[in-house]
C-alpha cells in the first residue's frame, strides 16, 4: 500500500507512522528525520537543511525531491510505503504523482491528522526524542520513567532546535499556507481520508486503520 501522512507539526504523525508502517510492512520514509540524519552527520545536504529547518521553512523543493526519488528508487519500497512529511507544498505533490506514474503506481490513500493549533504547542514543546535511537517522548503526555533518559535504549532524551515557540509558529503558519492546500488537491483525487488525531496515540492509530482498510 502507498500511504501519505499529512498534519500539522505536532499532529503525531512520526508517532503514528511507526505503527501504521509496521502493520502494513511498509517502509516508513520521513523527510524530517532523513533531514535531522544529515545535519547529524554534518553533510553538505545537512548544513543547507539546517537553515530551513531552524527558521521553521521547507527546505527547498529540487533538494528534497531529489532525497525522495532516491529514496523511492531503493528496492524496499517497490512495493509500498508510508511518507510521513512528503509531500508539503502542490509542487512537491504533483512531481510525486509523476514520479510514482513512471513507476506504474499511484498514492491510494492520504491520511490527514486533525489536531489544533494549542494542541500543537502543547506537543511540541513537551517533545523529546532519543538521540540513539530516535524513539519519540513526551514529558507530560509519554515520559519515560527516568527524566532525560530513553526507556526504550537508555539514550540521552533532547529537545529538537525547532521545538522554540517562535519556531513552532512559524512551522505553522508555513503549514497553512503551503502544505494545507494538499487537501483540497488530494480531496479533488478522491483519496482524502481524515480522522481526529487528539485522545491516545492507540485510539488515533485504531481510527488510521480503520480508515487504511476501507482504502486497502
Ligand atoms: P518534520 O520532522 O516533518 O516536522 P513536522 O511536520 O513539523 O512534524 P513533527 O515531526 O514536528 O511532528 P509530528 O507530526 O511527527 O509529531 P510527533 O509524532 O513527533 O519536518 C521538520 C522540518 O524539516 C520542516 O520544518 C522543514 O524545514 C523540513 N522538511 C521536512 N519535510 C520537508 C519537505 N517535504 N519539504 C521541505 N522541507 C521539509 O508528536 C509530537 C509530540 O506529541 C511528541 O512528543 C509525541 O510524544 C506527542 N504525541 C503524539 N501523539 C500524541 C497523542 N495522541 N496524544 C498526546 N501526545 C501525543
Ligand atoms: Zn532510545
Amino acid at each position: 500500500m502507498r500511504v501519505v501522512l499529512v498534519g500539522p507539526p505536532g499532529a503525531g504523525k512520526g508517532t503514528q507512522a511507526q505503527y501504521i508502517a509496521s502493520h502494513l510492512s511498509v517502509p516508513k520514509i520521513s523527510t524530517g528525520d532523513i533531514f535531522r540524519a544529515n545535519v547529524s552527520r554534518g553533510t553538505e545536504l545537512g548544513k543547507l537543511a539546517k537553515e530551513y529547518m531552524d527558521r521553521g521553512e521547507l527546505v527547498p523543493d529540487e533538494v528534497t525531491i531529489a532525497m525522495v526519488r532516491d529514496r523511492l528508487l531503493q528496492d524496499d519500497a517497490r512495493e509500498g510505503f508510508l511518507l510521513d512529511g512528503f509531500p508539503r507544498n502542490v509542487p512537491q505533490a504533483e512531481v510525486l504523482k509523476e514520479m510514482l506514474a513512471e513507476f506504474g503506481a499511484s498514492l491510494d490513500v492520504v491520511l490527514e491528522l486533525k489536531v489544533d493549533d494549542e494542541e500543537v504547542i502543547r506537543r511540541l514543546s513537551g517533545r523529546r526524542t532519543c538521540r540513539s535511537c530516535g524513539k519519540v517522548w513526551h514529558v507530560v503526555f509519554d515520559p519515560p520513567a527516568v527524566e532525560g533518559v530513553c526507556d526504550a535504549c537508555g539514550g540521552e532524551l533532547f529537545q529538537r532546535d525547532d521545538d522554540r515557540e517562535e519556531t513552532i509558529r512559524r512551522r505553522l503558519e508555513v503549514y497553512q499556507e503551503q502544505t494545507a492546500p494538499l487537501i483540497s488537491f488530494y480531496e479533488k483525487e478522491g483519496i482524502l481520508a481524515g480522522i481526529d488525531a487528539t485522545g491516545p496515540v492507540e485510539e488515533v492509530t485504531q481510527r488510521a486503520l480503520s480508515v487504511l482498510r476501507r482504502f486497502g
